[in-house]
């Protein structure tokens, strides 16, 4: 796994504050700021946005922001429409995309921080090498055995509805850093966001490695380390459940020993 790059004993100071404009709809941002280059703690740097002459999704202030007031402020962000994932961080204590969290849903001042319990490459940006690495290790793709059929694999319309609620992750990441179990043992325990990917495939009636990846999964640590806290289905800003789609591959692997 990744290491934190913080210093030692680092604790988060206060920052700069930013001049505060003229304007009724003004509301202040409180943002974790840390770049490794620079040698210093991480800090809290608050600014004031114009709400009348900006977006209405947190992004969009974020950007207003980089464009207007601080330019090195730093974060991922590219579809702003909830598909890409890359915005994720932790905006007023909930793991969420930034460009669909309305502003109007937070009250008062509005903290961003980023995904917690990740290493930071940078300000809102989290290294996320293991998260995509524990991703890849459920093999995140049809396994066949078969020859391949001359137009496409089918599959029955009953079949494909059993990917519903599985296929519209975004891998944003949101579930597994607010998932304690996964923060204590993100080393062996793959989390909520690749154990529902693995179940994606392991319900695809197309899949022909079905005993494998239930073979792989039967692991004190991989799949038994969650204890059905349920943040992840709370915080998945897809509305997904990755808690369910947990406990179904825990069924199934009961169900293969009787
Ligand atoms: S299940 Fe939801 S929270 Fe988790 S990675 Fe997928 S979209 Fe993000
Ligand atoms: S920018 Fe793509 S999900 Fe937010």
């Amino acid at each position: 796994m990744a290491e934190f790059r913080l210093p030692k004993n680092s604790r988060i100071t206060t920052g700069k504050t930013w001049p505060k404009p003229e304007g009724k709809n003004v509301r202040k941002f409180q943002i974790y700021r840390w770049n490794p280059d620079d040698g210093q703690n991480p800090r809290v740097d608050t600014y004031f946005v114009d709400m009348d002459d900006c977006g209405p999704m947190v992004l969009d202030a974020l950007i207003y922001i980089k464009n207007k007031i601080d330019p090195t402020l730093t974060f991922r962000r590219s579809c702003r429409e909830g598909i890409c994932g890359s915005c994720a961080m932790n905006i007023d204590g909930i793991n969420t995309l930034a460009c669909i969290y309305g502003m109007d849903e937070i009250k008062g001042d509005v903290k961003i921080y980023p995904l917690p319990h990740m290493p930071v490459v940078k300000d809102l940006i989290p290294d996320l090498t293991h998260f995509y690495a524990q991703h890849a290790s459920i093999m995140p793709w049809l396994e066949t055995k078969t020859n391949r059929p001359a137009k496409e694999w089918k599959q029955s319309i009953e079949d494909r509805k059993k990917l519903d609620g599985l296929y519209e992750c975004v891998m944003c990441a949101s579930c597994s850093t607010s998932c304690p179990s996964y923060w204590w043992n993100s080393d062996r325990y793959l989390g909520p966001a690749a154990l529902l990917h693995a179940y994606r495939w392991i319900i695809d009636s197309r899949d022909e490695a079905t005993g494998e990846r239930l073979d792989d999964l039967e692991d004190p640590f991989k799949l038994y380390r969650c204890h059905t806290i349920m943040n992840c289905a709370k915080t998945c800003p897809k509305g997904l459940n990755p808690a369910k789609a947990i406990a179904e591959i825990k069924k199934m692997m009961v169900e293969r020993t009787v």
